[in-house]
């Protein structure tokens, strides 16, 4: 596409959302973007998330964090140009360590890969010896490294089934898990490590033994929230992702991840949409699917995935920066994990 063609394209899709101005410098950042992008012999893989002009614009995939690893570990370029969190690019150079993966900004952190250390779940399978460990794609290549297997928003319920495991350790994210727990009809524990009693949920049979760390986006839905929305629009269907709260889960009318709520939206036909998640995905979904009514009633951005620009993605390819790498040793024990969740659970697409 040439520059004018890219600013067209933005323009038909995101007059509503981005200023012209904007817009203008966007579509020549884009346009540099895929020319070296060519050149380098790169690919583009973008989140859900990435903010609407650089979404629509310099991605040749975008999806949720299953999708991208799946997309990740199948590329024959040279270079991944990761436009996501860091744990995302980790989970990138995991699959393939023969590319050269880059993350256009230097921390693109995550308040749940933040929220538990490899020594962590060390002390936790001391403690639980023999019990499965299952941890959340949002988490280190450390902390990938001492799990059985990995799970992602999209996958965990299936994961956690395909263990046939009376008791399974799912970290790091308190509200995925008890999601998980609830649609496996298991009871939940989070145990103390500091010699206390755990916290358990209720007497279901079959435990899943938690941790409490949270995505600071999803958390801050509530209840209240949602009562208060269907007040005004008793028509509203409601979608979350499942870092939302048990309770925010429950009173919507759909969870799934970033690629299944916009597959929601896409199949069905209501009046109107609101998405409880970060809200540049509401952004792009309105783009995708004019015809769409969507409430924007969202504010809630991640500072993290906030922190790709297309301005530092030109960067990343001109520089070569910021490589992402992974030590040997942990990459091959992470890849263990990785590998088992993509086996265990075709894609529909596969
Ligand atoms: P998805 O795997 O659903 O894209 O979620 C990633 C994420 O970080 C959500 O906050
Ligand atoms: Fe992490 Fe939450 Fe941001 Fe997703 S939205 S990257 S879980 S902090």
């Amino acid at each position: 596409m040439t520059q004018n063609e890219i600013y067209q394209d933005l323009k038909t899709k995101l007059h509503d959302v981005v200023p012209d101005v904007e817009l203008r410098i966007k579509s020549e950042l884009a346009f540099e973007i895929n020319k070296l992008k060519v050149e380098r012999n790169a690919v583009i893989l973008g989140h859900n998330y990435m903010e609407p002009a650089l979404f629509h614009s310099i991605p040749d995939y975008s999806g949720d964090s299953l999708e991208l690893s799946r997309i990740a570990s199948k590329t024959d370029k040279d270079i991944i140009v990761f436009c996501g969190v860091r744990f995302m690019a980790e989970t990138a150079k995991i699959l393939s360590p023969q590319k050269t993966v880059l993350i256009p900004a230097k921390k693109a952190g995550c308040s749940l890969a933040d929220g538990i250390t490899a020594d962590d779940v060390r002390r936790l399978k001391a403690k639980y010896p023999g019990v499965p460990v299952v941890t959340y794609i949002n988490t280190t290549a450390e902390v990938k490294a001492e799990s059985d297997i990995c799970c992602t928003s999209s996958n965990a319920v299936a994961v956690v089934q395909s263990l046939k495991s009376e008791t399974v350790i799912f970290l790091p994210d308190e509200y995925l898990a008890r999601n998980v727990a609830r649609a496996t009809r298991r009871h939940i524990i989070f145990p103390s490590l500091t010699g206390g009693e755990p916290e358990t949920d209720t007497l279901l049979d079959k435990p899943i033994i938690g941790w409490k760390a949270r995505c600071e986006v999803h958390e801050k839905f509530t209840l209240e929230d949602i009562q208060n929305i269907r007040k005004q629009f008793s028509d509203v269907v409601i979608l979350s992702h499942p870092e939302c709260s048990p309770e925010v889960v429950a009173a919507s009318d759909f969870s799934g991840s970033t690629t299944e709520m916009i597959r929601h939206v896409q199949r069905t036909n209501a009046a109107r949409y609101l998405l409880l998640t970060e809200c540049s995905m509401g952004d792009n979904i309105m783009a995708a699917n004019p015809e769409k009514n969507m409430l924007r009633l969202c504010s809630i951005r991640c500072p993290h995935m906030n922190e790709i620009t297309l301005e530092d993605t030109l960067e990343a390819l001109r520089q070569t920066r910021y490589v992402v790498e992974v030590p040997e040793e942990i990459r091959v024990r992470a890849l263990r994990a990785v590998e088992r969740m993509l086996e265990i659970i075709p894609s529909a697409a596969d």
